[in-house]
Formats: structure tokens, sequence, C-alpha cells
């Protein structure tokens, strides 16, 4: 379905008896927001996304990277979230997934002042930037080839990845020395000037995975502590080598979405149960973590939950907004386990040019403290300011008609041709908005598989 405008919009929602709040309060987004010792200029963010176009030699980043960034940066937003950068080789999901390691800490202190320059010579603000950290686990595909780790064997996620039954899960002396990359990179990521640090716990990535390790035997399998071990003992390290000196941050799956997954219930794992994942964010805060940004599903398994789409790789089991109802009720739980807890709200960019409403709607309902945005910035990288410019519209009393806040010719159309990319081994960006880099590509893998439905 393609938005048409808000009174469609309010009329299908009312339809569907959601719960997804718009509002016109617009200004609530060019608010300051305070997660831990940082100061947010405003309530809009960039979401991870991997961009697959790090230099393949050394995992640093390219000069498509820093092209991403600057584009992003210009645009105003308050956060920007960098994607999931490796602490290890043998965890990146691609051979151009981004690494920190000693060797290129440089080029990454190049990648966090290129942002910092672009965002002060467009808007004289400062963003928070942080780092994601990961093993991609289960999805690791360093050299191109699938080379899984996996926390636990999962029958539907092995069917649909062919894991051979023969294959070990990732022992517990490696986990523990993975504990230590995760801190080393962190002080890697300090050296090169990041504000906050992701422990990432989402998507069915390694540690993702680890949270629902039931059957697991050992430290890390079994009980709750024993699941959240190693998301625990990692945050602790990382916490005591900082010194305090950066934001503790998460990237945190509340719902799997899948059989036996992390807060989930029922056979087919539909169910909601958020008694675990408000747990570990609850304790979380404890140990320092002051801002969470709240997703759910795998992008592998189930892409509909965590971005919801208009064309993709199946048809969806529920219309888009029931998806964004669903990460609105999630995050809101969060918020209301935790108050003090810094959070980040996901899935907006499926609202195209109407997004910036139910932005303002999260914020004023308490239901998150940030909007990020992921998809819409690939197409649309400049959407924050425009959003602040008819704050400020706004806030001089004229009245804005929702179709002249975002261009709409410039957003998001949820096509999935992103992550299409993405799946095909190339450089990842908007085939449809930013053609001049990444039209070409996609044209030539739908030359390659003209058959193939596009995936989300
Ligand atoms: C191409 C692509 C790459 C992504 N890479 C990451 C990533 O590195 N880390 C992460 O946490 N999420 C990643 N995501 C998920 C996004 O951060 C975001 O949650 C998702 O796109 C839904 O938000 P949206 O509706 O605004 O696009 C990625 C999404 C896309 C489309």
């Amino acid at each position: 379905m393609l938005i048409q405008n808000l009174t469609d919009l309010q009329e299908t929602i009312r339809e569907l008896g959601l719960a997804v709040p718009l509002s016109g309060n617009l200004p609530l987004l060019a608010e300051p927001v305070q997660a831990g010792t940082r100061t947010l200029p405003n309530r809009l963010s960039i979401q991870p996304m991997e961009g697959c176009d790090a230099n393949p030699e050394d995992g640093s980043p390219s000069e498509m990277t820093l092209r991403r960034y600057a584009r992003f940066a210009h645009g105003g937003a308050g956060l920007i979230w960098v994607e999931a950068v490796a602490v290890v080789p043998e965890g990146r999901a691609n051979p151009r997934h981004l690494w920190i390691h000693e060797g290129n800490v440089e080029a990454f202190r190049g990648l966090v002042e290129k942002i910092r320059d672009a965002a002060r010579e467009k808007t004289g603000q400062t963003p928070v930037v942080i780092i994601q950290l990961t093993h991609a686990g289960r999805f690791s595909k360093p050299e191109g080839v699938p080379a899984p780790r996996i926390a636990y064997h999962h029958a539907t996620l092995d069917a649909v990845h062919q894991i051979p039954a023969e294959l070990e899960p990732i022992a517990d002396e490696e986990l523990d020395a993975l504990q230590d990359a995760f801190v080393r990179a962190a002080l890697l990521a300090w050296e090169a000037g990041f504000d906050g640090v992701d422990i990432k716990g989402c998507h069915r990535y390694l540690n993702s995975e680890l949270f629902s390790a039931v059957d697991r035997p050992g430290r890390y399998g079994g009980s709750f502590e024993n699941r959240t071990r190693f998301m625990r003992e990692t945050v602790d390290k990382v916490r005591e080598a900082l010194r305090g000196e950066m934001l503790l941050a998460s990237r945190l799956n509340l719902f799997d979405g899948l059989p036996g997954g992390f807060g989930c219930s029922g056979e087919d794992g539909l169910g909601i149960d958020l008694a675990e994942p408000l747990a570990l964010c609850g304790q979380l805060y404890d140990q320092g973590v002051r801002l969470i940004n709240m997703t759910m599903g795998s992008p592998y398994y189930n892409p509909h939950v965590n971005r919801p789409y208009n064309t993709g790789g199946y048809e969806p089991p529920e219309h888009p907004l029931q998806g964004i109802a669903r990460s609105l009720f999630l995050s809101g739980e969060l918020k209301k386990a935790v108050p003090n807890m810094t959070v980040v709200g996901t899935g907006f960019s499926y609202l195209s040019f109407l997004s910036p409403y139910l932005a303002a709607g999260i914020v004023e309902h308490g239901l998150a403290d940030v909007a990020g945005f992921g998809r819409q910035a690939f197409a649309y990288p400049d959407f924050a300011r425009d959003i602040l410019n008819a704050c400020m519209q706004i806030q001089k009393g004229y009245t804005m008609d929702p179709a002249d806040v975002l261009d709409r010719s410039k957003c998001c159309l949820a096509c999935g041709k992103c992550t299409e990319l993405m799946r095909a081994g190339k450089i990842t960006g908007c085939a449809v908005r930013d053609t001049e880099i990444y039209l070409p590509l996609y044209r030539e893998i739908r030359k390659r598989k003209p058959s193939q439905p596009s995936v989300s």
C-alpha cells in the first residue's frame, strides 16, 4: 500500500484497530535529548545500516563509506548510529563488512571526523556518533561464503540457512575470548573518537542468538542468567575499560518473532512475552547502559517484522502497519519498565512522507525518546533537515501541510532494493533515489536473476 495522505492513513489505522499515534506537534522532534553523558541536539536518528562497502583488505571505511556518512551527517540528525562493525575478522557478514582493529583505527578516526565536520558545516550542530560492535554468528560470511558460528542449533533457522547438523556450536572458551575482543574494539572506538559504543544484541546475530539458548549446556546456556551472561559480562568489562569515557548503548531485540525466540511465546513464537527482554534492559541500565535502540526479528528470516515493506521476497503475513504497531508497543513497554533509559524507536520508513507525524506521535505518547530512520536515510539523507525546517516554520506560527514537510519524491518506497543489493553481495544504498551509484549495480543483479522477486 502506498500511503496517499494523512487522512487515509488515519482511516486505515482506525480500520485495523491499531494503536499507532500520529501527532502534528513536530517541534517535539527538534528538542535536544539526553542519553547518559551525551546530549543529542534533536530527536532524529540515522539507524545503523550496513553499506557493505568497507575496504575488503582490512575492513576500514572506504571512500564510499565516507560518502554515505557525509550525506547522513549533512542531513542534520542528532544521532548517527554507525552500522555493524565486526570485532574479529571471522565475525564479518560479508567481505566488505567494516571491521575495527589496531591497524585501521586512524581510518575510523577519519570516518568520525568526516561525520562531525559534515554535520557542523551544514547544520552548525554536532551529532552524537555511536559505533555498533558485532559478531555476525550464524550469518558470518567473511570470505563471501557462509562460515556460520552458531550459539545453538535452531530447527527453523538451520533449515532456512542449511546449517549442517554436525556443526559444533561456538565453544564457551571462544565466547570468553570474544568478550575481550569486544573490549579491545570498544577501546579502539574510543581512540577513534566515537561518542558511544553499542554492544549489539539483535537480529539473531551471535549475542542475540545466545539470549534464547535454553538447551545450550555450560556457562552461556540454560538459565536466563547464563543466556544473558555474554552480554552482561561484556558490558561490565567494556564499562570498566572505558572508565566512563563513552556512552554505553545497545541495539537490542525485544522480540525475535520465531519459535523458541527471545521475547516470544507460543509454538510458532509469534506471541509476545516481554518478561525476559525487559528484565535484561533493567539489568543493562543498572550496569550503566543509557541508550537502547529497540528492534525485532531477523532480516534473514522474517524481514517484515523489522522492516515493514511494500515489495519484498514474500507476501507479509500482516499489514505493514501492524508491524509498526508492534514495534511501538514494544518500545512503549520498555519505556514503562525502564523510564530513565533513553530509547530509540524503529520502523518509520514505511510511512514515507508522513513518517514525521509518527515520530512526533511516539515522543508525545512517551513510547520512545528518539525516532530512528533506516531506509528513509538511504533514500533521503536530508530528511532530518527538512523536518527540522518544518519545525521552525511551525514555531514561527505557520501551518504546515503534511505534504510539505518531507518531499514525497525523495522518500523511501519500502521497495526492498537496498536489501536486495546487500544479499547479492553488492555495495548497498538506494537504487531508486541515489541512482548514480546504486542503480547500475541494481540493474546488474536483476540482469543476472531476472525472475527472482525483490527481497526486503
Ligand atoms: C540494507 C540494510 C542494512 C542494515 N544494517 C543494519 C545494521 O548494520 N545494524 C542494525 O542494527 N540494523 C541494520 N538494519 C536495520 C535498520 O537499522 C532498521 O532497523 C530497519 O531498516 C527498519 O527501519 P526503517 O523502517 O526505518 O528502514 C539494516 C537495514 C537495511 C535495509
